[in-house]
């Protein structure tokens, strides 16, 4: 089985971050395509000269079209506008506000991605999240199976770094899940948290632990407020996480945004749940026991993803 390859769309700050952890990770080769003449090019060879040092045998190259990315394997998108903070009102645009905008641009991304790769696992990463993930399954016409989201591998991760962060303790036991939509409406799972298999409740007080719910709930919104522009080596190293388990088959269990069809009573809609990925996509989706308050929950996150996909007009 020869190397993999790993195209990513968009080498801005999410997909430059992604292409550094692939490198590092030495996950298969690498086109990194930007419509910024010589972005992705200068990025790319730029990493090709980290390679050595890194002991990474792997190749990376630039583009500004999709001729390079042929025959790939996984294709990340992030391809779009991030959130920003307005430097006069000081206000930061929500991942909603991006709609219209990165319809455009995910929707013109992904035709290209299906003509020339159209064996490929697609990953999305612009936002609003869920909602691109209707638009990359509606312009490549994949199997829903082969187009994924990323976004609870993020949540969870920075819900886990907060408990690690109060509890004084390392993030390697603290085990978690964060479901739903990609936005402040997300469901961090309490009764499905716990400390090296110790229930989080046995370890925190109910108070701190609420608080550390609704930061993980804003936690994009605070690194747009201290940088001015929105998160990047987080929400690379979560959708590196689901490279790394396509590419080399490792069938882990990630939260990861996924075309609903029955499961959790949803039908036709992307939203976080535990799913089985693996060298074909989305493999299984793990329908968990959720109580009537969880579900309720859920609800509420789905309703809001429904919201904006229905702005898409599909
Ligand atoms: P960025 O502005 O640094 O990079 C985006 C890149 O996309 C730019 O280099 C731009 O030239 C390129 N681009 C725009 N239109 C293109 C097109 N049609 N074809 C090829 N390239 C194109 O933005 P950043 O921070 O990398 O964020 C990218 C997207 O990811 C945003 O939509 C952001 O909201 C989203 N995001 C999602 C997260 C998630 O957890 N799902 C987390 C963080 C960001
Ligand atoms: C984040 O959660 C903006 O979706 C991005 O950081």
């Amino acid at each position: 089985m020869g190397r993999k390859k790993i195209s990513i769309i968009g080498a801005g700050n999410v997909g430059a971050s992604c292409a550094t952890w692939i490198t590092a990770k030495e996950l298969g080769d690498v086109v990194l395509v930007d419509r910024v003449q010589n972005l992705g090019k200068g990025k790319a060879l730029d990493l090709m000269q980290a390679a050595p040092v890194l002991s990474s045998d792997i190749t990376l190259v630039g583009s500004e079209g999709y001729e390079e990315t042929a025959e790939s394997d996984v294709v990340v998108i992030t391809a779009g506008m991030p959130r920003k903070k307005d430097p006069v009102t000081g206000q930061w645009t929500s991942r909603n506000d991006l709609v219209k905008t990165n319809q455009e641009i995910v929707g013109q991304v992904s035709r290209e991605v299906a003509k020339y790769s159209p064996n490929a696992v697609v990953i999305v990463v612009s936002n609003p999240l869920d909602a691109m993930c209707h638009v990359a399954l509606a312009e490549t016409g994949f199997p829903a199976n082969r187009v994924i989201g990323q976004a609870g591998s993020l949540d969870t991760a920075r819900y886990k770094a907060f408990l690690a962060m109060e509890l004084g303790l390392s993030v390697r036991d603290i085990h978690a899940i964060v479901l739903g939509g990609h936005g402040d409406e997300m469901v961090p799972l309490p009764r499905h948290t716990s400390v090296a298999g110790i229930p989080i409740r046995e370890l925190i007080a109910e108070e701190k632990l609420q608080a550390i719910i609704e930061r993980t709930r804003k936690g994009g919104g605070e690194i747009v407020g201290l940088l001015g522009t929105s998160a990047y080596y987080a929400p690379a190293a979560g959708t590196v996480e689901m490279v790394e388990t396509i590419v080399r088959d490792q069938k882990r269990v990630i939260p990861s945004a996924v075309y609903l069809k029955g499961q959790y009573g949803y039908e036709n809609l992307f939203i976080g749940v535990p799913a089985v990925l693996g060298a074909d996509g989305v493999e299984k989706v793990i329908e968990m026991q959720l109580n009537d308050e969880e579900k309720a929950m859920l609800e509420i996150s789905a309703k809001a993803v429904r919201d904006v996909v229905g702005v898409l007009g599909y």
